[in-house]
């Protein structure tokens, strides 16, 4: 007896297997001791797969920016475990996380926190002097990024001659300049009008259409109903991992 394959066996694809590019396992983020100790996060599970495009929303002080920060390697849990990439992260030395950091991630914040006496051009430049890059690729490589969030004619601006959104913007180029496989962003809009906000929205869902997971943290429902996404904090626990715009909608989430 010979061993075939059935044709019908040939033709059914494999499942392509989502990859996990977060996992965040059982992570504790305790400030202070006795009577002043705030658990931050408290006993955090949360798995996020290449590619994804996800919001995190919830109340303030749920701990929306501590995950963002041990998500983003510019914190460390005081307990669990961190996979990124599949590499534990979670007690890392500060050198190694930094290290990851720049190889691996990209960081938005709402405060674009670029530097005031570099032109946006430098400012893009900077991640990659870290990295050890050339002079050529690196001014090549922000051009480029500058180019991609629509600021070709602003290389050489300063913040200050640049409206909010377009200093977003450039934050945005500092952030992917490095091929980040993640892009992190800690309420991105909340210091922009609904006009910036959505040209910002467009850069992360042209970012995400390239391969680029998103997570970004947002008050603004309007905001994450753009994502694929939404996971919902309250009380330092992830209560809802994996709600979609139309649940958003539809529950008085609490
Ligand atoms: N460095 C710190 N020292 C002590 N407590 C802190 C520290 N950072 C955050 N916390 C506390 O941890 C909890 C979570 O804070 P976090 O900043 O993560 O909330 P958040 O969800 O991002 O809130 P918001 O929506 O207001 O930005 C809060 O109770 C906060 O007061
Ligand atoms: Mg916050």
């Amino acid at each position: 007896m010979t061993n075939t394959i059935s044709i019908t066996d040939s033709l059914v694809p494999n499942p392509i297997p989502k990859s996990t590019i977060i996992r965040l396992e059982n992570i504790f983020k305790i400030y202070g001791s006795g009577e002043t100790e705030v658990k931050a996060l408290d006993d955090v599970n949360l798995t996020i797969h290449k590619g994804e495009y996800c919001s995190i929303m919830g109340p303030s002080g749920s701990g929306k920016s501590t995950a963002m920060n041990i998500i983003g390697c510019l914190d460390r849990p005081t307990g669990g475990h961190y996979y990124l990439d599949n590499i534990d992260v979670a007690q890392m030395d500060d050198k190694s996380l930094a290290h990851i950091r720049n190889k691996k991630l990209g960081f938005v914040f709402q405060q674009f926190h670029l530097l005031p006496q570099l032109t946006a051009l430098e400012n893009v430049m900077l991640p990659m002097l870290y990295a050890g890059v050339n002079s050529k690729e690196r001014s090549d490589r922000a051009t480029e990024a500058l180019t991609r969030v629509g600021l070709a004619n602003r290389l050489n601006n300063k913040p200050t001659q640049l409206s909010g959104g377009q200093q977003q913007r450039v934050a945005i180029a500092r952030a992917i300049v490095n091929r980040p496989v993640v892009l992190l962003a800690d309420e991105p809009t909340g210091a922009l009008d609904s006009r910036t906000t959505q040209e910002v929205l467009d850069i992360f869902g042209e970012l995400n259409t390239s391969g680029i997971t998103v997570v970004m943290v947002t008050h603004e429902p309007e905001v994450a109903r753009q994502t694929q996404r939404i996971v919902w904090f309250r009380d330092g626990q992830v209560v809802h991992s994996n709600l979609t715009a139309s649940d958003l909608s539809q529950l008085a989430v609490s």
